[in-house]
């Protein structure tokens, strides 16, 4: 009888080469269409979140000059690519380890030298991780501190919503300038109103910075 690993089974990393037209910005990236959430592979896929974030952040440009940036639960990283083109530094951020590899993957093929791709699991301190102990992304260090932290489709396991909230109160505590955006698809109705009592608690504030349908981005600042 052979050993195998049941979730092999279910891991697709068969990735394809996709172009995504943001107007000035045409960014490739290797990807999936579709993918399964029983292991949160979600990430292999490119959801329209990214892509509206994508659409901001060209069309908002001077925004993301010269800012170090950490994109959270970057999945294949697309987000995060268009903001290299403005950028100093990108640290493109999964916790999963199919994703992360689909994330290296990606950055060794668009090979811009102020990308890099490290292991972040919501919550514990991440942000503060990066800027003290130079531990995610070797470029970064004490001198550059984190100027924008930004996700894209990062709410829908209420499960997940503390750890999420806590990096982003852990972002604007370390820097009370910091830009935090959520690109954010509304789909479950009690997901949103947890999430929005946790916001309340820990007096996290959102500002809609763009609104088309389900699709939101906010800017989340503390009051
Ligand atoms: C729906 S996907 C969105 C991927 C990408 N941002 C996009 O919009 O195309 C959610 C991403 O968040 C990541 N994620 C979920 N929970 C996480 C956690 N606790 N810590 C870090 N990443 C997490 C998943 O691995 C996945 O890549």
């Amino acid at each position: 009888m052979t050993d195998f690993e049941v979730g092999d089974l279910f891991v697709c990393e068969d990735y394809v080469l996709e172009s995504f037209d943001f107007g000035e910005v045409k960014q490739k990236a290797y990807c999936l269409k579709s993918s399964v959430t029983d292991f949160d592979l979600t990430g292999q896929i490119v959801w329209p979140a990214a892509i509206a974030l994508g659409k901001y952040i060209v069309d908002n440009k001077e925004l993301f000059a010269g800012k170090n940036i950490v994109e959270l639960g970057a999945g294949a990283g697309v987000t995060g690519l268009v903001a290299a083109h403005y950028a100093k530094k990108v640290l493109l951020t999964d916790y999963m380890d199919v994703v992360l590899q689909l994330l290296k993957k990606n950055e060794e093929y668009v090979q811009m030298d102020n990308v890099f791709v490290d292991k972040i699991s919501w919550g514990e301190n991440c942000i503060k991780n990066i800027d003290t102990e130079n531990k995610f992304g070797k470029k970064f260090n004490n001198d550059d501190k984190v100027d924008i932290v930004m996700g894209a489709d990062v709410i829908f396991w209420p499960e997940s919503l503390d750890g999420l909230l806590e990096t982003l109160d852990e972002a604007l505590e370390i820097n009370p300038d910091c830009l935090v955006l959520i690109s954010f698809y509304s789909r479950v109705k009690h997901t949103n109103t947890s999430l929005f009592e946790k916001m309340e608690k820990k007096s996290l504030k959102r500002e809609t910075i763009f609104n088309d349908g389900d699709q939101y981005i906010w800017k989340i600042t503390k009051q």
